[in-house]
């Protein structure tokens, strides 16, 4: 028997977190690299929301709270979740966690036993199938193809259900494809869970704020009414509010459920920071105004980042409705030869390539399960980005 648990055997560390880490080092030494790996905006905490913090440290708010939130951000959530999604929620149907990543962990190892299947549309959030395994369940993964948008159609759903399917996770928009589901296409989803009551649904709508071009953004409890006794909300301050450092997440959904997150949050962090807590709720009651003022950049951004990878060689991507990554296709450079006289083979040669010829990193499209395919994020300055896109199409170009 090693020392190390067999369930932290059956994980791996986080893909994205790992390249993010690899081109720091290489800044490090020196190197000119440009990081498109992290999934965080650029942009900094809007000063109302640090002020809330600075002004919670003042007052002594600095103790333990309620292990699940204090009854203040509870409050905001409940609001934020009327005014914005239409969706009615008392205080102890939230669970407040040390991030959205906290939330989704707690749901998953609260509720999944050895055996049951969690279903995990690809591409996928890197998190989802290793809570899962560390849980002990199994992760069902269901392609959703480049044709279909990368979004989850209704027969594939169908098909990946099973009497041991405890959850479906949902991700809109998403993180990496940046597709966000319109209502009809969601109402599609729920309609085929409704007719199966044994499956949960975990919809993660962290990106929520950031879609473009007039896209509407809905979540299936809202659409699908049927389903809101067994659907967990999950949502946060990271991306939208520029705060993902701050580390507040929330979830909303059945009182057993959240009870019994609760529970097992009560024997790992306790509470998430008190400080951090009084920013969540100055950052849900206060201004919203910079959101749609970042989303014109996030859309300049986007929108320069497609047109140049589509006129690089051997590249096709997509145009996507929400969140700040772009998932571009890289199918005609594969089984080609890179610079270093590599031969590309997959999506992470390709990637690997790419960093090591002309310093820009991104992720491999296999860490997310679906290949071959790499994410970049464009949550960086233009200039960067143009200088990035350049390099990408000179890298390209060069392959023979
Ligand atoms: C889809 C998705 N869900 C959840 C999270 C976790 O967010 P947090 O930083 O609040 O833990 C992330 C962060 O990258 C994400 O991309």
């Amino acid at each position: 028997m090693g020392f190390i648990s067999d369930s932290l055997n059956r994980i791996q560390p986080s893909a994205t977190i790992a390249i993010s880490n690899k081109a720091m080092v290489m800044k490090a030494e020196g190197k000119d690299v440009i990081g498109l790996a992290a999934g965080e905006p650029d942009f900094d905490t809007p000063d109302n929301i640090k002020e809330a913090a600075i002004a919670a440290i003042r007052a002594g708010k600095t103790k333990y709270t309620a292990v699940d939130g204090i009854p203040e951000l509870k409050k905001a959530i409940c609001a934020k979740f009327k005014r914005e999604n239409g969706l009615d929620y008392k205080p102890s149907q939230v669970s407040v966690g040390t991030g959205g990543k906290q939330v989704l962990f707690n749901a998953l190892m609260a509720t999944v036993n050895p055996g049951d299947e969690v279903i995990v549309p690809a591409p996928y959030w890197v998190s989802y199938p290793d809570i899962v395994m560390l849980a002990g369940g199994t992760p069902v993964f269901v392609d959703c193809t480049v044709e279909h948008g990368f979004k989850l159609q209704a027969a594939d759903l169908e098909k990946a259900i099973t009497p041991k399917t405890k959850w479906l996770i949902l991700n809109s928009p998403s993180n990496p494809s940046g597709a966000a589901y319109a209502r009809a296409e969601l109402k599609a989803i729920t309609d085929v869970l409704v007719k199966h009551p044994h499956v949960w649904l975990l919809t993660d709508d962290m990106y929520e704020h950031l879609v473009y071009d007039d896209f509407e953004f809905t979540t299936a409890a809202q659409v699908e009414p049927k389903l809101y006794d067994r659907t967990l909300t999950m949502n946060g301050v990271s991306k939208s509010y520029c705060m993902t450092g701050w580390r507040i997440g929330y979830g909303a959904g059945p009182e057993m459920l959240i009870k019994a997150m609760s529970k097992l949050q009560s024997q790992s962090t306790s509470n998430p920071s008190s400080i951090a807590q009084w920013a969540a709720v100055e950052a849900l009651n206060g201004p919203q105004d910079f959101i749609p003022a970042n989303n014109t950049v996030f859309k300049k951004r986007r929108d320069l980042v497609v047109s140049m990878l589509n006129q690089a060689k051997g590249i096709s991507c997509p145009v996507p409705e929400g969140a700040f990554y772009v998932y571009p296709s890289c199918a005609g450079t594969i089984g080609k030869t890179a610079p270093s006289g590599n031969a590309i083979r997959s999506d992470e040669d390709f990637v690997t390539e790419l960093l090591a010829a002309e310093g820009v990193a991104a992720v491999h499209g296999a860490a997310f399960g679906m290949s071959p395919f790499f994410r970049i994020s464009y949550a960086t300055g233009t200039d960067v980005l143009e200088d990035a896109c350049k390099r990408i199409q000179r890298f390209c170009g060069n392959l023979r």
